[in-house]
């Protein structure tokens, strides 16, 4: 008996060419080597990247094959190669990061084929003591189980929302070798954002970082304390956000007192001609991390993308009279994060950020969304249903 499937894949050819399903015929017994695992994807992440990559493939420079689209995923092992780790067994419900450039394959498809020692970035999906926040009215309950020892559906929805983002907030707080206890001042700019959600979970409930300062809209301020900010500033009220957080510096409590590192999730330029202000000398170990670049926040054209990669990176890194200590995050796959989420996540110190979930076929509902700049959370696509 053959096990031919039909393989769904959103996918792209090039930015003049709208993102469309492709399908295509899988035998499932045949299509993964000795080291892979095939997985059947329930749930599958966007992250702002996705539209980057697709932005940046210029017709007259690429070829005219579909590129898969998608990092974050879940789901369940359905076939495993005999070189396989045991670790890794049919029927084990799993999540993680899928990095590739202008990969065949995407995790915005429902089957995903990996060899999970060149994909670190993977892990069981673990019980559930709290329920993912959920902006939207979406039906998902606190019971992750079904009652015959499988996930919910709502539970690869949760747990495909966080690899990319607990990924990126993990390494800028970890990546530098800072210390972090009570006395520890920091500062993220983007507060509202999914990677600064994990950030600030993070940052408070497993490292007990003293302070944490958050920037981020006047609309965004108080959802943001009640996730563990201690303080927020607008970007848009008064004098703009240097103004606003002098202000609070000015304030009795942090008089004296300048940030061990300053967090950059969505993406501004304003603190290099400040940075003294802020920021503790170098020689504390004090940080200037980047997961953006010094571009306009939520814009996705080409030459904003790259600046996250432009030449100012690598002078701002290793200029040896550089004022102050510069790093830009790059999201390199790592076991050691999905272990920490599983683990934060089974102790209730880590609950997901979801902004909206949508079907297979409405994906382009959830890139409009993701364009918007206004999720509130993770977009995931429910692939299984
Ligand atoms: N380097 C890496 O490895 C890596 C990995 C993941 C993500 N990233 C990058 O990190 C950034 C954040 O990604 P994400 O997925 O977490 O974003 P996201 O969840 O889509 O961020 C949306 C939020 O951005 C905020 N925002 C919009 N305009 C802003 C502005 N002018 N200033 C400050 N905040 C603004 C909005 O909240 P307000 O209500 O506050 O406006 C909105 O809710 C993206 O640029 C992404 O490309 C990098």
């Amino acid at each position: 008996m053959t096990n031919i499937v039909t393989r769904k894949s959103i996918t792209f050819i090039n930015n003049q060419t709208p993102a469309t399903i492709t399908e295509s015929s899988l035998d499932l017994d045949t299509c993964y080597k000795e080291t892979e695992i095939v997985i059947e994807v329930y749930a599958a992440a966007l992250n702002p990247v996705d539209l980057g990559f697709q932005k940046l493939t210029f017709a007259k420079i690429s070829n005219s094959k579909p590129k898969g689209i998608g990092e974050d995923y879940s789901g369940v092992i359905i076939r495993k190669g005999v070189k396989v780790a045991p670790i890794w067994g049919i029927g084990d419900q799993i999540n993680g990061l899928y990095t590739h450039f202008y990969g065949e394959q995407g995790t915005l498809s429902n089957y995903l084929i990996l060899d999970p020692s060149q994909h670190p970035a993977i892990g069981h999906i673990v019980s559930k003591s709290t329920p993912a926040t959920i902006n939207e009215e979406i039906d998902v309950d606190d019971d992750d189980d079904d009652g015959n020892g499988k996930k919910k559906n709502s539970e690869f929805v949760k747990n495909a929302a966080w690899p990319v983002v607990f990924g990126t907030a993990y390494q800028s707080l970890f990546g530098q070798g800072q210390i972090w206890n009570k006395d520890s001042m920091v500062l993220v700019f983007g507060a509202s954002t999914s990677v600064a959600n994990c950030f600030v979970q993070i940052a408070k409930n497993q490292l007990h970082i003293g302070t944490v300062i958050g920037i981020c809209s006047s609309k965004s301020m108080e959802q943001n304390q009640q996730v563990g900010f201690d303080y927020t500033i607008p970007y848009d009220e008064g004098e703009g956000f240097i103004a606003n957080l002098r202000d609070l510096m000015k304030t009795p409590e942090f008089i004296g007192k300048k940030f061990d590192l300053i967090f950059d999730s969505a993406g501004t330029s304003e603190f290099y001609p400040v940075m003294d202000e802020f920021l503790k000398p170098r020689v504390e170990n004090s940080y200037y991390v980047t997961a953006v670049g010094p571009r306009t926040p939520v814009e996705y054209t080409p030459k904003e993308i790259l600046s996250l990669y432009s030449l100012s990176a690598p002078i701002r890194t290793y200029n040896p009279w550089r004022k102050f200590n510069y790093k830009g995050i790059f999201g390199t796959p790592n076991k050691s994060y999905m272990d920490l989420a599983a683990r934060m996540i089974s102790l209730g110190r880590y609950v997901p950020k979801i902004d909206s979930v949508y079907q297979f076929e409405k994906f382009e509902e959830a890139f409009d969304k993701l364009r918007s700049g206004k999720a509130k959370g993770k977009i995931v696509i429910q692939i299984k249903e």
